[in-house]
């Protein structure tokens, strides 16, 4: 419980406390009021007004879910301190000052309802100029990445696709790169953008992270660096029905994707916890928020990212390390050929340089993150998806996604 009042502590200190009240007042309308207004008062005690105007029975019924839409995304703006709450926060509560003095004005009627409309709505204007000069708390903390989270960066998986991105962007941030994979040109030729382009250091440590020595190497080539973020990447897909794959490819994936993050970070995490912040990201999937069959390794593989990474999240909270897992949908990068899936809409693919910026934004501010609207709401869904149903659903789309010979 010490752990969880530390970190609502640390989430409310983000707000002043009329935005916190704010806030609470925007969850209560989602999860109570509005609900209780919705499914339970009898129709013809129901009113809602907008813009002052007065609706009931069921035209008040029918603008309901605009108003449940309009405060979940206001708690959900508030908790994460989204940008787009500015200007759209002090707009809605403008639309209130309005409401507020024409009910006055209108329903009150003459003098008195001018003054009633002038002292209902007197709250809402103080609350939309504090939201209007509120801008820089949404555009997120000015502290820069290198400042927060100072050293070098580690980022396994680094010669191509996501890993890639991440070097670039924490480069540009003015952080040091050791950069990890097994092709060494590759890292070469990135390494040598990175010092041209932003001025940084670099480190490439060129390594198998499937082999069981792995961990051990990386760290013994980094044990001379102060380290600011690990970023565990690298990872591999591998599509078919489970009785047609490779073993011995298969035990390869699961070393890589569960025991390479798992070791790298137990060997590292010396030199992460109890300095000033630091940053752990482990980079999982949608995959692993369900069953995937003819990909069911895989997705297992990004099941465990997932709660190993939220597990952890907990543990080293309070020991100043901010533990990040990231969920991309698809992504535009190699992985797709090299896991021998072939996607029908390549089009909605997620560009790797999004996916980063998104990390980067919100790490930090939850244990685990999706990171699209559309990678959102398919995991929201699969929440709440009956697991028979959703397996069979997914096992159909994957299917389709497998070459022939391997379904
Ligand atoms: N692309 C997607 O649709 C998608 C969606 C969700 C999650 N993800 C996850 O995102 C992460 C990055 O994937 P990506 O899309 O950027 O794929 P990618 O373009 O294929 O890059 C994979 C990276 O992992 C490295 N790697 C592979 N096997 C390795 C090994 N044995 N030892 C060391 N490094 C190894 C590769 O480098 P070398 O080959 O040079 O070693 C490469 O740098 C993975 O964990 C993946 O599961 C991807």
């Amino acid at each position: 419980m010490d752990r969880l009042r530390s970190w609502l502590r640390d989430h409310l200190a983000r707000r002043p406390g009329w935005m916190n009240a704010v806030m609470f007042f925007c969850i209560f309308a989602t999860v109570i009021y509005v609900p209780w207004d919705f499914f339970l008062k009898p129709v013809a005690d129901d009113h809602e007004a907008w813009f002052g105007v007065l609706l009931t029975g069921y035209w008040a019924k029918a603008t309901e879910p605009l108003h449940w839409a309009i405060y979940a995304a206001g708690w959900y703006g508030f908790w994460r301190m989204r940008s787009w709450m500015w200007p759209w926060a002090a707009v809605y509560a403008a639309q209130l000052v309005i409401g507020m003095f024409v009910w006055g004005v209108f329903y009150v009627g003459g003098v008195s309802g001018f003054v009633t409309g002038m002292i209902c709505a007197a709250p809402f204007a103080l609350m939309t100029r504090a939201l209007w000069d509120a801008r820089a708390l949404f555009e997120g903390p000015a502290i820069a990445l290198a400042e927060r989270y100072p050293g070098w960066a580690i980022i396994t998986g680094a010669s191509a696709g996501i890993g890639a991105e991440y070097a670039r962007a924490l480069a540009r941030e003015g952080l040091n790169c050791v950069l990890i994979a097994r092709r060494r040109e590759r890292l070469a030729a990135l390494a040598e953008e990175l010092e041209q382009s932003w001025k940084v250091e670099t480190r490439i440590v060129v390594a198998d992270l499937a082999s069981p020595s792995a961990a051990q190497e990386v760290a013994a080539a980094v044990s001379d660096l102060d380290i600011g973020m690990l970023i565990n990447n690298a990872g591999v897909g591998y599509a078919g029905a489970f009785e047609k794959q490779d073993c011995d490819r298969l035990e390869q994936m699961v070393r890589l994707n569960c025991v390479a993050p798992v070791a790298l970070t137990h060997r590292l995490l010396p030199k992460l916890v109890d300095r000033n912040r630091t940053a752990v990201i482990i980079v999982a999937s949608l995959a692993g928020r369900q069953p995937l069959p003819f990909m069911a390794v895989y997705s297992a593989t990004k099941s465990f990212d997932l709660l190993f990474g939220e597990g952890l999240w907990v543990e080293l909270y309070s020991r100043g390390v901010d533990v990040q897992v990231v969920q991309p949908g698809p992504v535009a990068t190699e992985f797709e050929e090299a896991s021998g899936e072939s996607r029908s809409d390549p089009e909605l693919d997620q560009s790797a340089y999004d996916v980063v910026k998104v990390s980067l934004e919100t790490l930090g501010l939850a244990p685990s993150i999706t990171t699209s609207w559309r990678v959102h709401a398919v995991a929201t869904i699969s929440r709440f998806v009956p697991r028979t149903l959703m397996a069979f659903i997914s096992g159909s789309m994957m299917e389709r996604q497998t070459p022939p010979d391997m379904r």
